[in-house]
């Protein structure tokens, strides 16, 4: 089937999403409240979007039997979940419409062809080796090594919120650090000295038309998003332009359909580094939930149903704070989970709480996020700073 000429799946429908966790639940929200039945195929049937699902099939991603009852039901289906294996988007297209295509998502989710691809863009990324194996390792001298030091040892693979990266400072620390890998694909990646982190949300439809969101400020701690910041305070708007220009070209030249999500690194000279992809909603489009026209989650809805794509205007400034379980664990007995003290969070005019229904908290673990949509970014970042006073949350690294 070609998509791009096939008729929209109108409200009424089933939608099919693969994974179920906060991303899934999110989308069940707007594909509901559009009109849509949403099934959701995921192994942990205490899922974050199990409890809203129209309907959850509890299966691992690679089981054909559960696949083949997910696309009967959906004529379109899209994922949420970051290493879902390429070759099941595949079994399901050949009987259902899949976006973003199992092509698109192989690419984000391996970082040698990712950065690859974004260089074949004419997008900047960082300097890097990449290390195949032991032997093509040995095979590269400490003086190739040192152009790329003090840098980071990345796994092509699996990576997520910081896991599966190693900083190293010398040859023999980056030789160490890949055995201690496994022997596994990686990236060494050069350090650099960033000025701040940015990243671009944007929505490509089957028709081959594509909507960009503001440019997101965001800031890691540890590795994982702590919060996000939109309008980018720190960003000129020529520079959130070329951002916008970057992101949209990479979702054009992979013929994407659907939402993706490009994080930039902008370095202490003005200029602009790719740093990954997410070929999904993102944590850092959380916010346009609560100050978008149309939240990020509406545009998977649109995108993989052939509808027009929604409006990325954002009509109050803002700011998210995530939420990770080390919240629980802030009381007296540190191993003893307690409520957070989400009154006082309420208690703030702008701040829009959301939490994903996660059973169990753990430290790192994501658990909700607030955003603050205010009349002005003064307003959202001060009552940012309010909730993550009350909730014992680092603003900083
Ligand atoms: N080359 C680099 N130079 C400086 N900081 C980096 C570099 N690569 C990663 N980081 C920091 O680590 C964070 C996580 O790295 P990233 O490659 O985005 O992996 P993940 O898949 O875990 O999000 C980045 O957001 C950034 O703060
Ligand atoms: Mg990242």
């Amino acid at each position: 089937m070609n998509p791009a000429s096939a008729a929209p799946i109108l409200p009424g429908q089933w939608l099919g999403m693969l994974g179920g966790g906060q991303l899934g639940r999110m989308f069940c929200f707007a594909a509901q409240s559009m009109g849509y039945k949403v099934c959701v195929l995921d192994p942990d049937p205490r899922c974050p979007a199990g409890a809203v699902a129209d309907r959850l099939i509890v299966a691992d991603y690679r089981d054909e039997t559960a696949l083949a009852e997910l696309a009967a039901l959906c004529p379109a289906v899209s994922t949420e979940f970051e290493n879902v294996p390429a070759q099941s988007l595949d079994f399901l297209a050949q009987s259902t419409t899949v976006s973003p295509a199992g092509r698109c998502v192989a690419i984000a989710q391996d970082r040698v062809a990712e950065k690859r691809f974004i260089e074949s863009c004419g997008v900047p990324v960082a300097p890097h080796l990449v290390i195949e194996s032991t032997d093509a390792l040995n095979a590269i001298g400490d003086a190739a090594i040192e152009t790329v030091l003090p840098g980071i040892l990345k796994t092509a693979r699996m990576g997520y919120d910081g896991k599966g990266q190693v900083r190293v400072n010398t040859p023999a620390e980056a030789r160490a650090a890949y055995a201690e890998m496994g022997g596994v694909a990686c990236v060494l990646e050069k350090r650099l000295a960033l000025a701040y982190e940015v990243s671009v949300l944007s929505a490509r439809g089957a028709n081959g038309a594509v909507a960009t969101y503001p440019l997101a400020q965001n800031v890691h701690i540890d590795g994982i998003l702590a919060t996000t910041t939109v309008p980018a305070p720190d960003a000129a708007p020529a520079l959130a332009d070329a951002a916008r220009a970057a992101a949209a070209t990479i979702a054009s030249q992979m013929d994407y359909v659907g939402v993706l999500c490009v994080e930039f690194f902008i370095l202490k000279d003005g200029s602009l580094i790719a740093n990954e992809m997410a070929p999904r909603p993102h944590n850092s489009g959380h916010y346009t939930i609560d100050a978008c026209a149309a939240s990020q989650f509406e545009q998977q809805v649109r995108a993989m149903a052939r509808l027009p794509l929604g409006e990325t205007r954002q009509h109050s400034p803002a700011v998210m704070l995530n939420v990770l379980g080390d919240v629980w664990f802030d009381g007296d007995a540190k191993d003893q989970p307690r409520a957070p003290a989400w009154d006082e969070v309420a208690a703030l005019p702008s701040a829009r709480l959301h939490l994903y229904g996660k059973e169990e908290a753990r430290v790192g673990r994501k658990m909700g996020h607030i955003t603050f949509a205010g009349a002005s970014l003064d307003e959202a970042r001060k009552a940012c700073v309010a909730a993550a006073a009350s909730l014992n949350i680092a603003l900083e690294d």
